[in-house]
């Protein structure tokens, strides 16, 4: 077959790029000439079931987007410091001796950004030690890239390091797709799914509609690739991109860095996308190079001249999309005509262009005064930023003048620290009274002690080139309104200390009483000799998987547990369940699982599952986080939980509707299945929870008849029926519950629905989805 010819021919090509052409040869062996966009080239290369997916098409393509269910076998894992606790522990529950893909773990979310970089690298280091040395155990026994606190952003890192055009990684966090800068496939996932990949399981994702953005002209002054973003979450709000990729195509790409497109990649999270992806450019070879991958460039070459695909140029793997290839729907922007846009506060979507700012600001009654401006973080810290935002600060400078607001950087990685260092931006930065904070998240998470007696309640604006916005994300005061925007247009607005300061017009007295006015920023897109490294103790550890190395989990540990797998179903029907709590309203993820200070406690599943439903509502007292026991006590809802997990009385939660809705947190279905919840019987389901709780063995189902929630009550005995045969059909056949009331005798049966489907049913008789997984390999 052509995929044989392929595959001996191949031989020339480094290993990942051979798998991948070989995959693709059989992907347009499948579809023939049909045009695909970049994105679809990636993520069809990675499908397991390549056939299975793509013979559904009927349609010329469009049959798959929106409904065939890929089943995708991503390239890398990478995690970042706090969803990696979960996803390890339940790694290591595999007792597998090393991933089935490689993976890197990165230290970045715990460092409170404060006084400075070193004091707050020291003291992050101190508060999260035992989280460090477990996870840098775990990397070691398991031969998983470790980089320490203070070596970088886990986006920024995977950037100079992991990303390479065509291939698909996932990532344990939401802005995971910056690496689509680098045309690489990058989607944030949770720690459940990161697992999943890593037991070397097929990740499914139903396949993405692809929404085009056409980019044309050039950026102006003052203009930068983060207003390019910014101008389109205004217009495709903050559930704009849902269910689909965002790919950039067109002239004017080829004007941008490969930094500046990673930024518009890195921000597509706040439109709901999947992921983002640009084509491969010249600045995209020059940022590999930079980054010292040159041979990457050469075998990049290598496979774009390769000559097995013939004269079919279409089956060229170029990175870029086929001519004429179809997008479900395109937006252009003409970027010469593109202007500065402030988005927020609150919501990253509300987009307001530079010029109308300061009108928008009166009449909305924003603070006028500029309490802090802060630069850097995983979507703005490359080089150019930098280097632009010095121009700025020695103009300032020359003028006699200092930043009226705090003004902090933040870099992504120490790789660009060191290297703004060497070239000398620091010490601009630094001589003009910027607060160099460490290189990790810091204030971009909520990890920000603020020095400046803006104490939570009161009511300031600060400016911010970061990528999200809700109230309390930065500093936990929900009165902080953080308003987006360019670095550029941070540093000038941090000098004038004002929101109504506009930089391209407005000018600023010097201490001589001159009027001065910033000359439009410029600077360079890359260093002129290769990054540095920087510290050596801030450097990668990678080595070789090291079965002998303990896990460094101390038993006292009230942070961090070891996870015992969840045992398989019974080889029977459900039976003596009683219902914990009837809950009433909303119950999202947050009100199963709060997050919070509760973050703290991610790798020790006793101590989190302390809060769970603790906001939940009583249907039947109306109180919050009440729950009776038989014998009438009151307690609160993960009190009452524990008491029946210590006495072996398994139990349901009888909800409304949506249940689950919110962030796709897997602590939400880990909790009660830890706690000892069988069954969730609801109105209706938040499909990721759903999905979720069948992954942990738990069974979600709803009533066939919703006024069957008010026959339901708090500590009635309920056994499943029809549930255990359709389990072992692979999810086929009804199932109901028969509900007996303790005190009458009363028994009834209630009729539900349930969408589980033959793998799940699967997950759900093994116990989990990871008890199968791992017995599978
Ligand atoms: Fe997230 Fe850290 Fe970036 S918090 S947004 S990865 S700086």
């Amino acid at each position: 077959t052509s995929s044989r010819r392929h595959l001996s021919t191949a031989q020339s090509l480094p290993p990942t790029y051979e798998k991948l052409f070989n995959k693709y040869t059989d992907v347009r062996r499948v579809l023939g000439k049909q045009r695909l966009t970049l994105a679809e080239k990636i993520l069809y290369s990675h499908l397991d079931n390549v056939e299975e997916s793509l013979l559904t098409d009927t349609d010329n393509g469009r049959s798959i987007r929106g409904k065939a269910n890929l089943r995708l076998k991503p390239d890398r894992v990478n995690m970042q410091d706090a969803s990696a606790q979960m996803a390890l522990l339940q790694f290591m529950s595999c007792n597998l001796e090393r991933p089935a893909i490689p993976a890197s773990i990165h230290c970045d979310h715990l460092i409170v950004g404060s006084k400075g970089a070193a004091d707050d690298l020291e003291a992050g280091i101190q508060t999260n030690k035992e989280v460090f040395d477990f996870l840098e155990s775990a990397a070691r026994k398991y031969g998983m890239d470790f980089w320490p606190p203070g070596a970088g952003i886990i986006h920024q890192t995977v950037l100079e390091n992991y990303a390479l055009p065509g291939l698909m990684m996932l990532g344990t966090d939401s802005h995971s797709p910056n690496a689509g800068g680098l045309s690489t496939v990058t989607i944030g996932v949770g720690g459940a799914d990161a697992v999943e990949a890593l037991v070397g399981a097929p990740w499914e994702l139903t396949a993405p509609k692809i929404i085009g953005v056409e980019l044309t002209g050039k950026l102006g002054d003052w203009v930068a690739p983060k207003d390019v973003i910014l101008r389109l979450a205004g217009e495709l709000s903050v559930r704009g991109g849902t269910g689909s990729i965002i790919e950039y195509f067109g002239s004017g790409v080829d004007t941008l860095s490969c930094t500046g497109m990673a930024t518009c990649c890195n921000m597509g999270a706040e439109v709901g996308a999947t992921t983002s992806i640009f084509p491969y450019t010249d600045a995209s070879a020059r940022y590999l190079a930079s980054t010292g991958r040159t041979q990457a460039t050469r075998n990049i070459d290598a496979l774009q001249n390769f000559p097995g695909a013939g004269a079919d140029r279409d089956a060229y793997f170029r990175f870029q999309a086929d001519e004429g290839a179809q997008y479900d729907h395109v937006i252009q922007i003409d970027l010469s005509k593109l202007e500065p846009r402030i988005n927020g506060p609150f919501t990253p979507d509300f987009a307001t262009p530079l010029s109308k700012f300061k009108d928008v600001a009166r009449e909305k009654q924003w603070p006028e005064a500029l309490s802090a401006g802060l630069i850097g973080s995983c979507t703005n810290s490359s080089y150019e930023d930098m280097t632009r935002v010095e121009s700025l600060l020695k103009q300032a400078a020359d003028a006699g003048l200092k930043p009226a607001s705090d003004f902090y950087v933040t870099p992504g990685s120490e790789q660009i620290r060191a290297t703004l260092e060497r070239d000398g931006t620091l010490e601009t930065i630094e001589s003009a009274g910027g607060i160099l904070l460490s290189n990790a998240c810091g204030p971009c998470i909520g990890q920000w002690k603020r020095q400046d007696g803006v104490t939570k309640g009161t009511k300031n604006a600060i400016l911010t080139s970061y990528n999200r916005n809700f109230a309390g994300r930065n500093d936990g005061n929900p009165e902080t309104m953080n308003f987006l925007a360019s670095p550029e247009v941070v540093t000038a607005m941090a000098f004038a200390g004002s929101t109504t300061f506009n930089p391209m017009t407005d000018t600023l007295k010097t201490p001589d009483g001159r009027d001065f006015k910033f000359a439009p920023p410029r600077g360079l897109e890359g260093p002129q000799t290769p990054f540095e490294a920087g510290e050596p103790s801030l450097g990668v550890l990678s080595q070789e998987p090291d079965p002998s190395a303990q896990i460094a989990i101390s038993p006292t540990s009230d942070r961090l547990a070891f996870l015992e797998p969840f045992p398989a179903f019974p080889d029977s029907e459900l039976s003596g369940l009683r219902v914990l709590v009837k809950v009433t309203g909303k119950c999202t993820t947050d009100t199963i699982s709060a997050a919070g200070p509760w973050l703290k406690y991610k790798g020790h599943l006793p101590n989190i599952s302390t809060n769970t439903l603790n906001t939940a509502i009583n249907a039947e007292t109306g109180e919050v986080n009440a729950a009776y026991d038989l014998d009438g006590t009151k307690h609160t809802i993960p009190e009452l939980a524990q008491r029946w997990k210590e006495r072996g009385q398994e139990w349901l939660v009888v909800a409304e509707h949506n249940y689950g809705e919110g962030s796709a947190r897997e602590h939400a279905a880990l909790q009660p299945r830890y706690l000892g919840a069988r069954v969730i019987l609801v109105k209706s389901f938040a499909r990721i929870h759903q999905t979720n709780l069948k992954k942990q063995g738990v069974v979600p189902l709803t009533f066939a008849n919703e006024a069957d929630y008010d026959r339901i009550a708090a500590g009635d005995i309920v056994a499943t029926v029809g549930l255990y045969d359709m389990l072992r059909n692979g999810g086929q056949g009804d199932v109901h519950v028969k509900v007996t009331k303790e005190a009458t005798g009363e028994e009834f049966l209630i009729p539900t629905n349930h969408a589980i489907s033959k793998d799940q049913a699967g997950f759900i008789l093994a116990g989990s989805a990871l008890n199968l997984l791992s017995k599978g390999l």
